[in-house]
């Protein structure tokens, strides 16, 4: 019957526009992370979420705990600073995408024991290059330019 060929073919046709939807979805996901210091939205929106999320222990200045490069003496690490002085401008910008939304455990293996929370499902992606790119937004411009180089070496262009 042909009315119900053409609901056949309607129906392939349904299902192959969803999939190259969804293909197009992850595929953009899938993107480089690129942070945004320089785009004055994105940083304010970024300090909203330092101050509420990170502050507590990376420190209102970004200054991070006391005597961050020691173990506590329950062997784990405090929090580092996200200033100048510490090491997150080290990072390039996917690694530091995913501490933020994996936790260290990204890096240092599933068992590494950690303050640092993992913030996959508390903050969304957009929210997490936010609040990175608010970070970067405050380092001194040797140390941005660094990091720009970092990236540059990290992320095939
Ligand atoms: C409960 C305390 C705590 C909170 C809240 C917290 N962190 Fe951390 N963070 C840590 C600790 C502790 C480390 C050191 C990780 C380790 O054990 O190696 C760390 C490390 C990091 C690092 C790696 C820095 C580096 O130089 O390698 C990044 C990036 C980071 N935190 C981002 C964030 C962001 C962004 C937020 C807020 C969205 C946040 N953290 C909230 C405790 C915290």
């Amino acid at each position: 019957m042909l009315s119900k060929k053409v609901l056949l073919i309607a129906a392939v046709v349904l299902v192959a526009l969803l999939l190259g939807y969804q293909y197009t979805v992850q595929q953009n996901l899938a993107g480089p992370i690129r942070l945004m210091p320089d785009d004055a939205a994105v940083v304010a929106q970024g300090q909203e979420v330092y101050v509420a999320e990170c502050a507590t222990c990376h420190g209102a200045q970004l200054q991070g705990q006391l005597n961050w490069q020691q173990r506590l003496p329950n062997g784990r690490l405090p929090a580092p600073p996200h200033d100048e002085t510490g090491h997150t401008w080290h990072h390039d910008d996917a690694s530091l995408f995913n501490v933020t939304k994996y936790g260290p455990q990204f890096v240092a293996g599933p068992d590494y024991q950690s303050d640092m929370p993992a913030y996959e499902g508390k903050l969304t992606d957009a929210e997490i290059i936010a609040v990175l790119s608010y970070i970067k937004s405050e380092w001194p411009a040797e140390a941005r330019a660094t990091h720009d180089e970092i990236n540059r070496r990290a992320v095939p262009q």
